[in-house]
């Protein structure tokens, strides 16, 4: 299984597209029926689509696998009876398989059968997205939800949010302890720390300070560097996020602790708290299809 893209509806999604592929650092893929489709440097067809619209919502997020996978998805979801519907890809990439709703409107797009295509240079584009947040009103209970219906795994939880992966890496995606559902932020994985680093500074170039970061997490232990985009939403540089075990023991909340006026290993930047709650709350999931039998 493979975090592969996230889909956003947005406004001006030509001047979104303009800044990330001009200041932040992603290529033009394609643009098909006015939804611009944004890569990196590695082999997904696409990490970001973005479709024009009034106001800007969460499509799905995509993940990608192979038709057994998919079979047991099937059969997780329908017995957890969460809303969910058969598809077939119209993005880059094509495949098949199924979106899926979950408590609190996250969805979620498992394909089968997808292809990738060859890898691009460019030391400054990111390889891949590393992980997807959402922010959720019971992120305990959605942890135990996705583990039950989707046999994702739990790795970590900390007082602020339950990380969860759906393969070695640490987390793919997380979910915030926030009060409310929305998508949190969008984590692009950089090739190293250095391009992380460049990274920084190219949006600094432009004006943009990191409102979090650069700094390196405890859980997953990924560098990271947090900015809050022109079109709305909080996308983050990263690198490196831990590989675990199959037996990873899942930590709690009081072994994720920090030294007073601490919260990163390293401790050097401050965090716009405000700015981010603000732009964590812009995107919330919307729901563009009708349930189906799976
Ligand atoms: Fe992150």
């Amino acid at each position: 299984m493979k975090l592969r893209s996230i889909e956003l509806a947005l406004p001006n999604a030509a001047e979104a597209a303009a800044f990330l592929t001009d200041v932040w650092g992603m290529a033009l893929a394609e643009t098909r029926d006015r939804t611009i489709y944004l890569r990196g440097s590695g082999t997904f067809p696409y990490l970001l689509a973005l479709a024009e619209s009034p106001d800007g919502y969460v499509r799905s997020t995509t993940f990608t696998c192979t038709p057994d996978r998919l079979d047991q998805l099937k059969h997780g979801v329908a017995a957890a009876g969460l809303p969910a519907t058969p598809t077939v890809s119209q993005d880059p990439g094509g495949g098949h398989g199924i979106v899926v709703e979950l408590a609190e409107g996250e969805l979620l797009r498992f394909l089968a059968d997808t292809s990738e295509v060859e890898p691009i240079e460019g030391a400054d584009l990111p390889v891949k997205l590393t992980h997807i947040v959402f922010n959720s009103a019971d992120a305990e209970s959605t942890g135990t939800l996705v583990e039950a219906a989707l046999g994702f795994r739990v790795s970590d939880r900390t007082k602020g949010m339950v990380f969860v992966r759906c393969n070695e890496s640490h987390h793919s995606t997380a979910f915030a302890r926030a009060g409310f559902a929305s998508l949190n932020h969008i984590a692009f994985e950089m090739a190293d720390m250095d391009a992380v680093m460049r990274g920084i500074g190219r949006l600094r170039d432009h004006g943009l300070v990191p409102a979090w970061g650069p700094g390196r997490h405890g859980p997953g232990a990924n560098v990271f560097a947090y900015f809050i985009a022109p079109f709305g939403p909080v996308i983050e540089f990263s690198t490196a996020v831990e590989k675990v075990p199959d037996d990873y023991q899942a930590g709690a909340p009081e072994d994720w602790t920090w030294p007073e006026g601490r919260i990163d290993q390293w401790g050097m930047s401050d965090k716009d708290f405000d700015g981010l709650r603000e732009a964590e709350a812009r995107f919330r999931h919307r729901r563009e299809w009708e349930p189906a039998p799976l």
